[in-house]
């Protein structure tokens, strides 16, 4: 038995009858009982660098292992499956590559296809650490011209996918999407800087990457990566993942729960916490930096960092069993829900708009979790103590918005418990502070992004 379907079976006995009967909840329970299971028993320790559903990447040790379970093979489309990879990848090893990639199928069904580990920074290591002066963007454009001329037409032009070498030539990892064809298309394709995407026409990756890069070099903050955003640009990236929401394909919306998993509830529920989001977005932009992009099922809600990576850290750190956590800025109340999946006996929930209340109850109810707690609180209140959270285990504050609190107020409120997650835009200077406060165990879990890591500390 997994830890997991330990804690899942305690759970049961929590939650009771009605958390165990939420076909949404069983259907996320059961699916990372099986990533458990496999990993386990086939990539023990190793550690996750991308998270899907149904389709994740591990380091392990030397080599890199991505992973598609049986069900992707049905659903994805040819050029995301990894077997189609693996083709390109092996189209791409000699002049550039050399990764020595493998394929095969494993204990009845998992796709697995693996590759050396590249012991080196990517592009985006250069760009966020200003050091993109070392960076030929001659010898970049040769290496894409190589990649052209072996007939990739290569969609993941990304800093984070490209990795500079001595040699000054660059390997491209990340073929998922790419498709073989012949090198004519795959040159027009890859260096022309535009394509034809949703009805118009669009800027293709290849004219923000060289922006990007040149910006970089000149130190300017006209940066526009994931992972490389100024606040303003953090905002506006946020706002185009909240807006994406409204484009949906209707097998990715609240509704469509009641037809995949006839999980009627659910689909109310979820439907309901958008709207209560979208309300408090209209009131306050800002609260979109705090959502997550959340899949479970079909249902997709598209956000800045996306959840079931940072809860896959966490689940493997925290225990929860038997725990009272305290989460302040919950947002749509995803601590709430997760953590008792993993077997915390009390849930209080913060925040500070009605309307973000109410979305995370909804939110609880799409699981049937009913009795969590949600509370109103004001960050000025909190800052000049005429307010004061109620006493816990394991306090969470991911929120970006708790940055209305002064710092040493954040201290003095986070550290009134034993277990702190806390996502912060100083995390060298937290980590120092929470040390100096008597933490032995701290340490950063996870770089959601370069700006805002989370850190986990325990007394
Ligand atoms: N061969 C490799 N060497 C070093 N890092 C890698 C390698 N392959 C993947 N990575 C890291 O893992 C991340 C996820 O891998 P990627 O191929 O982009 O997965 P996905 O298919 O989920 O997009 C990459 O962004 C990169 O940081
Ligand atoms: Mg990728």
């Amino acid at each position: 038995m997994t830890a997991y379907s330990e804690n899942l079976r305690k759970n049961e006995v929590k939650l009771g009858k009605v958390a165990s009967a939420s076909p949404i909840a069983i259907y996320y329970q059961q699916q990372e009982e099986r990533w458990d299971s496999f990993v386990k028993k086939n990539l023990p320790d190793a550690e996750l660098l991308s998270w899907g559903k149904e389709h994740r990447v591990f380091r392990f040790g030397s080599r890199v292992i991505k992973v598609q379970s049986s069900n992707l093979q049905k659903e994805a489309d040819s050029h995301h499956r990894i077997k189609y990879e693996f083709s390109l990848l092996k189209k791409a090893e000699g002049r550039l590559n050399k990764l020595n990639p493998e394929y095969r199928i494993i204990d009845g069904g998992w796709h697995i296809l693996e590759m050396d580990w590249i012991n080196s920074n990517s592009l985006e290591y250069y760009v966020n650490n200003g050091r993109c002066n070392e960076i030929s963007l001659f010898s970049l454009l040769r290496s894409l011209f190589y990649i052209s001329l072996s007939g990739i037409e290569y969609k993941q032009f990304r800093a984070r996918h490209i990795f500079p070498q001595v040699n000054g030539s660059f390997i491209f990892i990340d073929y998922g999407g790419s498709k073989l064809t012949n090198p004519i298309f795959a040159l027009f394709h890859n260096f022309t800087p535009f394509y034809w995407g949703n009805g118009k026409l669009e800027w293709s990756r290849l004219p923000g990457l060289v922006k990007m890069i040149l910006s970089s070099r000149n130190n300017k903050e006209t940066l526009y990566e994931d992972d490389v955003i100024s606040d303003n640009l953090s905002l506006a990236n946020s706002l185009f993942h909240w807006k994406r929401n409204s484009n949906r394909n209707k097998c990715e919306c609240p509704e469509n729960l009641n037809i995949e998993l006839k999980d009627k509830i659910a689909a109310n529920h979820l439907h309901l916490a958008e709207n209560y989001l979208g309300e408090a977005i209209n009131i306050d932009q800002i609260i979109c930096e705090d959502i997550f992009q959340l899949q479970i099922a079909g249902y997709l809600l598209h956000g800045g960092r996306n959840w079931g990576f940072l809860w896959n850290s966490i689940r493997k750190i925290v225990s929860f069993t038997g725990k009272k956590v305290i989460d302040l800025g919950s947002c749509i109340g995803l601590v709430g829900v997760f953590s008792r999946f993993e077997g915390s006996s009390e849930v209080i929930s913060f925040e500070t708009l009605p309307e973000l209340v109410k979305a995370s109850e909804d939110f609880s109810k799409a699981f049937r979790i009913n009795n969590n707690k949600f509370q109103h609180i004001d960050w000025d209140k909190l800052e000049y103590k005429k307010q004061n959270l109620p006493i816990g285990d394991i306090i969470f504050a991911l929120s970006k918005r708790f940055d209305n609190v002064s710092p040493k107020r954040q201290l003095e409120i986070i550290t009134n418990y034993k277990e702190i997650v806390w996502r912060t835009s100083n995390p060298n200077k937290a980590k120092q502070d929470l040390i100096k406060e008597g933490y032995r165990d701290v340490k950063i879990i996870i770089h959601l992004s370069k700006e805002r890591p989370v850190i986990y500390a325990k007394k």
